[in-house]
């Protein structure tokens, strides 16, 4: 008995040993596990070819930086060392995917791109533990093409720097979108050169809310900042590099406060308002879509998001309109009259195609918010206003927050692209209490009931960081991780190779991580409700 208990001991304590050292997050999909190390106590050398030179110069980085090594030989006759090799493309267009094989010898990283090169490499840091590699063979491709971390740089302004990390802690949890929520009522955070005033009145605020939506205290401060074009291309730059896709988000036809104190002409009222303190309510400051030159306004600034950002997908918000002031325009009025529009929703998704055309026009593509189908998705929104003859043009992409199985069958049906990110399960600004770490690592973007026939429509998900509530850079830490990493998961491993407990062990050398960096993340992530 004794021996047959101490048997089952070794056995079990050899199992913790195999699986612990793969302390892979977001965990590989397919993985053997061998005998012994490769020892990297000794620059190794680094076998490339020209095509993959960036690749190996991030390599370097990686391991000067955090294996501590001095140098990193070249020397290409020795058969031991690190070796990165590109693939032909393969038959289905996989550009994430990599292979991973760690032997006592050499490591050995395989790819069809420089993005599944990176991935690997991504993986690699994470094995690295004291100077030794654990053997093993990895082929590793994401559940989703879309993992996206948002943050709203608009009711709090954050810096570049703080930025650059997100985006660090992004690339080694192998996320590929950085969704950057530029403007919305309460700042204006990107540079226009036509209009200078969307920064110089846009981008600042005499005050703060603070304590919630519905308090009456305020930080007592100004608040403000915004990018100027030479910082967005800088951000674009790093994130380039390290194979983030970096999705502007400029929110029309609502979320427009801002810009309409900076131009009072573009609101329907044409009155002049100032710069919100509050955060509570829905701003009732929507555009006029019925303007020609609102419209033209709203092209010259997409010109000038489109000559910074390379991305084919530009978010142009479209949530959370109050129709109030377009019901009382008599500009409005007339446009529905013109165009034949029933219903406030119809406008939307008259403007809203307008602005989809547009971009389609310049080779781009818009999402938006799933307002832009002109469902009636909020309890405060009237049902008349809500019927809608029209359709929303059939290349936007929709990106799903409020809204149940239905919506998004109907979504996929009339087959839009679609992003998950409902609220309840993956907005970063809500507490603990209401989405602790094991919620967000059971998220399926893939809605329970919906239809198989339907689900390649859903590309992957967001986690967002709305930021309202979150004045400082530590408290947006706090709200973002460790969840973050639960997201990255969520996007990467398939269902059937998730397992929440492995990975809250892995989680471990991330806080580990997080402590050094000296980001903050939460404690208390599995608080009792
Ligand atoms: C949203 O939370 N208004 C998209």
């Amino acid at each position: 008995m004794m021996q047959k208990g101490l048997l089952i001991g070794a056995l079990l304590l050899l199992t913790h040993l195999a699986t612990s050292a793969i302390n892979v997050i977001p965990y590989p999909n397919k993985l053997i596990t061998k005998e012994g190390s490769y020892s990297i106590h000794e620059s190794p050398t680094i076998f490339y070819s020209a095509k993959s030179a960036t690749s190996a110069d991030y390599l370097k980085q990686a391991l000067f930086s955090e294996a501590k090594l001095k140098s990193v030989k070249k020397m290409p006759k020795r058969k031991s060392g690190i070796f990165l090799e590109l693939l032909a493309p393969d038959a289905e267009g996989n550009t994430e995917s990599y292979q991973l094989n760690v032997s006592k010898a050499f490591i050995h990283i395989s790819a069809t791109s420089n993005t599944g090169l990176f991935y690997g490499i991504q993986t690699l840091r994470q094995l690295i533990k004291e100077g030794e590699i654990p053997c093993v063979e990895i082929e590793d491709a994401p559940r989703f093409p879309w993992r996206a971390y948002m943050l709203d740089v608009s009711r709090h302004f954050r810096t570049k720097k703080f930025v650059k990390q997100m985006l660090d802690e992004m690339a080694l949890l192998k996320m590929n979108v950085f969704h950057w929520h530029l403007t919305d009522d309460q700042g204006w955070r990107i540079e226009i050169k036509k209009y200078p005033k969307l920064t110089e009145v846009g981008a600042w605020r005499a005050d703060s809310q603070t304590g919630g939506w519905n308090s009456d205290t305020y930080s007592g401060e100004p608040h403000g900042g915004f990018y100027t074009q030479a910082d967005i291309k800088e951000i674009i730059a790093y994130a380039t590099k390290r194979h983030i896709t970096v999705i502007p988000e400029i929110d029309m036809p609502g979320h427009a406060r801002s810009a309409i104190a900076s131009y009072p002409w573009l609101g329907v009222t044409k009155e002049a308002v100032d710069m919100p303190v509050r955060f509570g309510k829905v701003g009732q400051d929507v555009y006029d879509v019925a303007d020609p030159r609102v419209f033209e306004f709203l092209q010259d600034v997409l010109d000038e998001v489109m000559a910074l950002f390379p991305s084919e997908i530009i978010h142009i918000g479209g949530d959370e309109i109050d129709y109030e002031q377009w019901k009382n325009a008599a500009s409005i009025q007339k446009l529905m009259k013109e165009e034949d529009l029933a219903t406030p929703a119809d406008v939307q998704i008259y403007f809203t195609n307008k602005i989809s055309n547009y971009l389609d026009s310049k080779g781009r593509r818009m999402m938006g918010w799933n307002e832009i189908m002109g469902k009636n998705i909020h309890e405060w929104q009237d049902k008349e206003d809500m019927e809608v003859s029209s359709s929303l043009a059939a290349n936007a992409v929709v990106h799903f927050w409020k809204g149940d199985l239905k919506l998004v069958t109907e979504a996929a049906t009339q087959g839009y692209s679609i992003v998950n990110s409902i609220h309840t399960e993956t907005y970063l600004d809500y507490g603990y209490k209401s989405i602790p770490l094991s919620r967000s690592y059971a998220y399926n973007p893939i809605p329970e009931g919906l239809d198989t026939k339907h689900h390649d429509k859903i590309k992957g998900l967001g986690c967002q960081n709305w930021s309202e509530w979150t004045p400082t850079e530590e408290r947006v830490e706090e709200q973002t991780f460790p969840r973050i990493a639960a997201y990255a998961e969520v996007g990467w491993t398939d269902l059937k190779n998730k397992n929440f407990e492995r990975f809250s062990r892995n989680l471990e050398d991330y806080k580990t991580r997080w402590e050094k960096l000296s980001i903050h993340y939460s404690r208390n992530y599995e608080p009792k409700k």
